[in-house]
């Protein structure tokens, strides 16, 4: 398996693989109306931190999907030792597998950034049901960067485009999304350190080239820290 950005925290499983981890998801749900019947999809769900967490703390459905079989083996190991009833899917954010307004909440904690967004935010607005909430933390050009660069990150992390406030907008907005909310999230310096995550589910043999990609990604959170920002997008 190439040694890409995702395969990297596939391996290491790495929970809460997402700037702010853990404590900013608790933080933004705790400002939403969350019941027992509340139906949230947690797109691109990793090793399953967050859905657990929404499980065990609101008791309401949760769907939990994913398109890297590591990642959604390591989700389903994890709620079957906690014994929650979140569902799990493979699948991809661009083709949800679900009926039209499925859910109330979709979040995407750095996923959509590796999405075709052209695919993924319009399928969000489709199952999510009228008035349903979309919450996104998402990787955010803040200031200009050269082409080289811009190659650079694009490369390494895999993603197809880097999208300012404004771009991430006009996508939210063009796929029917009224009201759409940003808010800047600073993240402590140390905080870019994925060796701080208490969270992790190793695979076997893990390829020493991945050691280096974790670096790599240490890296360049340090030297693009001021250009490449991490925003949270509320939308409805
Ligand atoms: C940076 S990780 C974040 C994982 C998780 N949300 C978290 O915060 O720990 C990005 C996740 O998105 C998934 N992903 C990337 N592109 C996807 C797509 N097109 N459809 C579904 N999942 C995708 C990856 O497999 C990976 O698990």
């Amino acid at each position: 398996m190439e040694s890409t950005y995702l395969n990297c925290l596939a391996f290491f499983g790495v929970g809460g693989a997402h700037p702010g981890g853990l404590q900013l998801t608790k933080n933004i749900l705790s400002r939403e109306k969350i019941g027992s019947t509340t139906k949230i999809l947690d797109v691109g769900c990793g090793t399953g931190q967050t859905s657990a967490y929404i499980a065990k703390k609101y008791g309401c459905h949760v769907t939990a999907l994913d398109c890297h079989t590591i990642m959604i083996e390591k989700a389903k190991k994890r709620f079957r030792s906690l014994q929650l009833p979140v569902v799990t899917c493979y699948g991809s954010a661009e083709h949800l597998p679900f009926e039209d307004e499925s859910f109330d909440m979709i979040l995407s904690e750095s996923v959509t950034a590796f999405t075709d967004v052209s695919k993924s935010i319009p399928e969000y607005k489709r199952v999510l049901k009228p008035n349903g909430i979309l919450l996104a933390i998402e990787m955010t050009l803040e200031n200009l960067i050269t082409e080289a660069e811009l190659a650079q990150i694009l490369h390494f992390y895999g993603v197809r485009q880097l999208l300012s406030e404004a771009e991430w907008r006009a996508h939210f907005q063009k796929a029917g999304f009224r009201q759409v909310l940003s808010e800047n999230f600073k993240l402590h310096p140390d905080a870019q350190n994925m060796c701080h995550a208490l969270d992790f589910s190793l695979s076997k043999n893990i390829d020493p080239s991945y050691f280096h990609t974790l670096h790599q990604h240490q890296y360049l959170s340090m030297i693009y820290k001021d250009r490449l920002g991490c925003r949270i997008y509320r939308c409805q």
